[in-house]
């Protein structure tokens, strides 16, 4: 295996081919921010991609990737991971969706409860809009009350109440969401002031990880502050760990700084891409949760279910972050001294196995394109808008394979800008 430094041309013909055959049968050619065109993504990445193993994706006409997005979060432990795979198919084997779920529902259940520290029970469902949305209706069940407080930008799910374009949404799907400033305590209490005695819940995700924009730790005083906030108001705290689940703590994102939710919403890695989401919570919202109608007609799958289990357990051991942090280190570290030797000021945010790259150009936005750009010919996957993803898949050498074509990315950027 090479990494193909000087294949800055890459051949993307079947792609191409493709995208002529989508365009007429799907809306668009493709949809959503996994699209290539209309400046969701640097031009030159693919659209279509055939296999992944590891920290490697081969695009459809085969040409090689190491990834740094891992799927936009899912793949945590490896593309085709042999022993959550082999977990998978023996469910496959034995049908996937039946009349009910299978006991690796109640497997899965156990191992989260066990995991995750506030988690006394769980519910499953497929995809992480699905936990958010199922998260505040059972606030609201269990409150009894209406207004879901948000911060301004934050993304939580592409549904009515979250998605951030507002094309066919109506005024009366938002009517109930007011938005507080993240990490700004004071327009948190000035939202609950305006809920006026009707706060059913606040959800927050575990930083700041907005796209277009530096990610922003949570200050501690923040964290510590909407927890009391929702006590005192009797709101539900919903952490939305649908992004971070698993890479920074897996007994739960805050559990370091002593903060508990309530609720939490999870998906994405949580079965290594297997469609999955979960919602754990406090034995306080048991009844309400009971009390609530949700379903799916795939939400019992054991496939899933049967991958969740596998998951869990590989990322439970604690190498599995320690992993993923070093190698973001070396990741960010070694693009750092890159950008300065080629008198570039990149602004690399966030944890390092979450890690989002900034130029400070007076022409940012084209600049993280062109660099993202520059690295896809050369075969790494990096993304000018959304944080990335390590995962504990990946290796040293990957890394190095990355940071010698990024080098390479660096001195195309210092001639095309
Ligand atoms: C923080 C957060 N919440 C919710 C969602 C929605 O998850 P899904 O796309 O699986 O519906 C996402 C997706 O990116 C997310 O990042």
């Amino acid at each position: 295996m090479t990494l193909q430094t000087d294949n800055v041309q890459r051949i993307l013909a079947i792609d191409s081919a493709l995208r002529d055959r989508a365009i007429k049968v799907i809306p668009g050619g493709m949809y959503g921010h996994t699209r290539v065109h209309g400046g969701w993504l640097p031009p030159s990445f693919p659209q279509y991609y055939s296999r992944g193993a590891g920290a490697r994706l081969w695009d459809v006409d085969g040409n090689e990737y190491v990834d740094f997005l891992c799927g936009y979060g899912p793949m945590i432990a490896g593309y085709a991971n042999p022993e959550i795979d082999a977990a998978a198919k023996v469910r496959q084997e034995l049908g996937d969706v039946l009349d009910g779920p299978t006991a690796d529902m109640i497997e899965a259940a156990e191992l989260l409860v066990d995991t995750v520290a506030h988690a006394d029970w769980a519910v499953f469902a497929k995809n992480g809009t699905d936990a958010t949305s199922m998260a505040v209706v059972i606030a609201r069940a269990a409150t009894g009350k209406t207004k879901l407080l948000k911060a301004r930008v934050a993304y939580h799910g592409a549904n009515p109440w979250f998605t951030p374009l507002m094309s066919g949404v109506t005024q009366a799907d938002r009517a109930n969401i007011i938005e507080y400033d993240y990490n700004d305590l004071a327009s948190v209490e000035a939202a609950i002031q305006e809920a006026d005695g009707d706060l059913a819940a606040i959800i927050a995700t575990p930083f700041r990880h907005d796209g277009w924009a530096d990610q922003e730790f949570a200050d501690v005083e923040f964290a510590r502050g909407i927890r009391e906030l929702a006590t005192r108001y009797g709101a539900a705290l919903i952490l939305d760990e649908v992004r971070t689940g698993f890479r920074l703590d897996p007994r739960g994102a805050w559990e370091g700084i002593g903060v508990r939710p309530d609720l939490t919403a999870f998906s994405k890695a949580l079965a290594n891409g297997y469609a999955l989401a979960a919602v754990v919570g406090v034995e306080s919202f048991r009844e309400a949760t009971t009390g609530i109608y949700v379903t799916g007609s795939f939400w019992h799958g054991s496939v899933s279910l049967a991958a969740a289990v596998k998951t869990l357990e590989i990322l439970r051991s604690p190498e599995a972050v320690e992993t993923m942090v070093e190698l973001g280190t070396m990741l960010g570290d070694g693009l750092r001294a890159q950008a300065k030797e080629h008198g570039w000021d990149l602004v690399i945010s966030g944890p390092p196995q979450m890690l989002a790259l900034r130029f400070e150009h007076e022409e940012s936005a084209k600049a993280g394109f062109a660099f993202a750009d520059a690295a896809i010919r050369r075969g790494v996957i990096l993304h000018p808008w959304h944080n990335m993803f390590l995962s504990a898949a990946h290796t040293v050498n990957d890394i190095e394979r990355a940071l010698a074509a990024t080098d390479d990315a660096f001195a195309e950027l210092d001639a095309v800008m």
